[in-house]
């Protein structure tokens, strides 16, 4: 009897020490970040979803979705029909969470953990950014591969390199871009071509 207790106690002291750090690990992002957590003032998030057009049909997705302002706001303000948020953080994910139920759209919009190189974005007819013209330029083979043509872009800060933005604006000194898929983008970024 006494042996049982001594196993039954290790068992639990054992269980008391493992469950910090599986708690820790399900916090840990699945790898570093490619960019830090910076976020967009409201007046530009306002000012990218304007230059895209969102409105009623749209499906918007934040790559890199930080506390989940884009996504909300773009629902909330905007009427957009649904919005998706992805990021590798779990904080990240969490905030965004908090941010959605503190705005009561919990049922228009989605967050989703997990690297945006490897996110499942062809539903998307708008894309967000805020990350670094080199992401945004690892990045664009898999938007012209994967997105609709006339899926509208918009980035916050930084541009694409070699494929120019159709329309820049200034909204409190912050620069904002905008594209559009070419309806030969498919081909294009096949063929491996600008
Ligand atoms: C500069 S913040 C932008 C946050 C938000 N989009 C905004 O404009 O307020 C960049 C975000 O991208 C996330 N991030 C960085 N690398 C990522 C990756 N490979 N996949 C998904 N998210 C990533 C970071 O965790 C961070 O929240």
């Amino acid at each position: 009897m006494r042996v049982r207790t001594a196993s039954l106690a290790c068992l639990l002291l054992l269980a008391t020490l493992a469950l910090p750090a599986a708690a820790q690990q399900s916090q840990a992002p699945t790898r570093e970040p490619d960019v830090i957590f910076v976020p967009t003032p409201q007046e530009v998030v306002d000012g990218m979803l304007k230059l895209a057009g969102v409105g009623p049909k749209d499906i918007v997705y934040d790559l890199g979705c930080g506390d989940g302002r884009t996504v909300v706001t773009a629902v909330k303000k905007f009427g957009a029909l649904r919005a998706v948020g992805v990021d590798i953080d779990p904080e990240r994910i969490a905030d965004s969470n908090a941010t959605a139920k503190e705005a009561g759209v919990t049922d228009k919009v989605k967050f989703i953990q997990g690297d945006l190189f490897e996110a499942d974005i062809k539903e998307a007819t708008v894309v967000t950014l805020y990350l670094l013209t080199s992401l945004n330029q690892k990045l664009r083979p898999k938007l012209w591969l994967e997105l609709r043509p006339g899926t509208r872009i918009v980035s916050h800060a930084f541009d694409m390199g070699d494929w120019q933005p159709e329309k820049t604006e200034d909204v409190d000194g912050r620069k904002i871009y905008f594209w559009t898929i070419p309806n030969d983008a498919k081909a294009r970024a096949g063929a491996g071509q600008k």
